[in-house]
């Protein structure tokens, strides 16, 4: 169970996002959240603000800002001759406002902080109520890149930012958990044919049933930083990612079972959790001593041996134990089933363990179908090898 949130007045947050308008408009900095992950934020038309984003985050300078809007008024005026490209018409009728990002004909508006020599500029327009009003009290486009230190997991808590970067910003907006938790998916409309870029909160699937994305293109499985050298793509995505200061192993998924006699010797044992209890015999014998487990894999009779005592009490909502070995800590990620609750948690799931100074953190892979492809494409990034 967790804690309901505190009632908090409209006053208050009125006044909380005063305060915060004011810090953006001055030319600083402020952590906020979106519905994807929590952004920081600066003002998308001034190019020393762009620059304390990047010195904030220790950001490679070649790595370009998504620009946030919060009406399509606001994004024409950003635009050259103020047209939105028609491609993307059913996309932004259909996702915007949401986990969506769209790639744009730069104007000199745009400063080159932001774009960093990209011929085009990233915009969103994000569906969270406080990330909207935020924008809409500035009056400002927001650039926002996700508010972690870069290369470490991005944040999905307030706390997760302050965790990064206190001290170093002056404010960052608690909104809670963000719903989606991973990035948004990042299209790119104007070469032929269309491609994701980046997959995230709207699905390939979702895309590709829209008009004019039909041939929308997607790099699956195994999307590696050759692959990506070689076909041109989203910069940001060649840099090692999302890790943890301990070695992140990839459990690939494995279709669980339909035979009967084998659903009912695994027992709380799924394929991919024999697979992991095997690799941690083998680290013990390295001299490996602690390990975590971001699991997707339980089923019912896993979870008859839950617990509700341990590290992660007060922690996770649905905290269950296979194990009662204390030098494994097991953190849930939901069912596999439902790739929605493990994008939610991931992040979460890579800091906590973390957080226990684990030498190792095992993740279980789950199917690349539907939120699973970019669930997947963040574990492979954090991940430093595969085990099958
Ligand atoms: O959900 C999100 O998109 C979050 C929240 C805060 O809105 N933001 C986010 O920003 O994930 P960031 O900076 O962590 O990731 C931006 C991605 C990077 O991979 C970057 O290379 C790509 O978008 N990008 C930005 N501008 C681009 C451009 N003009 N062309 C291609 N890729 C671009
Ligand atoms: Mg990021």
């Amino acid at each position: 169970l967790e804690d309901p949130l505190p009632t908090i007045s409209q006053a208050h947050t009125r006044q909380v996002l005063d305060q915060a308008a004011q810090i953006l408009r001055s030319g600083q900095v402020v952590g906020m959240p979106t519905e994807t992950v929590y952004g920081l934020a600066s003002n998308a038309l001034d190019s020393a603000a762009a620059q304390r984003i990047f010195r904030a985050k220790n950001r490679p300078q070649d790595n370009p800002l998504i620009v946030h809007v919060s009406s399509l008024k606001m994004l024409r005026s950003m635009l050259k001759d103020n047209e939105i490209p028609e491609v993307y018409n059913d996309l932004i009728k259909t996702y915007w406002p949401g986990p969506l990002t769209l790639l744009f004909p730069r104007s000199s508006l745009i400063p080159n902080d932001i774009t960093c020599g990209q011929a085009t500029v990233a915009v969103r327009f994000p569906s969270h109520p406080i990330t909207r009003a935020l924008i809409t009290a500035c009056n400002l486009p927001l650039a926002a890149p996700s508010a972690n230190s870069s290369g470490k997991p991005s944040p999905t808590l307030a706390s997760h930012v302050m965790d990064d970067l206190a001290g170093k910003i002056p404010m960052v907006i608690d909104g809670g958990q963000c719903s989606f938790g991973i990035e948004s998916t990042v299209v790119d409309g104007l070469r032929v044919p269309p491609a994701i870029l980046r997959p995230g909160g709207v699905t390939y699937e979702q895309i590709r049933l829209v008009k004019g994305m039909e041939s929308v293109q997607v790099y699956k499985k195994h999307f590696t930083d050759i692959a990506m050298e070689q076909a041109p793509t989203t910069p940001g995505m060649k840099y090692r990612h999302y890790s943890p200061e301990a070695e992140v192993v990839l459990v690939e998924y494995i279709r669980p079972s339909t035979s009967k006699q084998e659903q009912e010797n695994g027992g709380a044992t799924t394929a991919q959790y024999s697979v992991i209890k095997n690799e941690i015999k083998r680290m013990r014998e390295e001299g490996k001593s602690r390990f975590g487990i971001l699991r997707t894999s339980f089923n019912n009779s896993c979870a008859s041996t839950a617990s509700t005592s341990g590290p992660l009490n007060g922690i996770s909502s649905n905290s269950i134990y296979c194990t009662s070995d204390p030098s494994v800590i097991e953190f849930p990620l939901g069912q596999g089933s439902k790739p929605e609750d493990v994008a939610r948690e991931l992040f979460r799931g890579l800091r906590y363990l973390d957080s226990q100074k684990v030498d190792c953190i095992f993740v279980e892979g789950i199917s690349e179908e539907d939120e699973g492809l970019a669930v997947m494409n963040r574990i492979r990034k954090a991940a430093s090898r595969t085990i099958a």
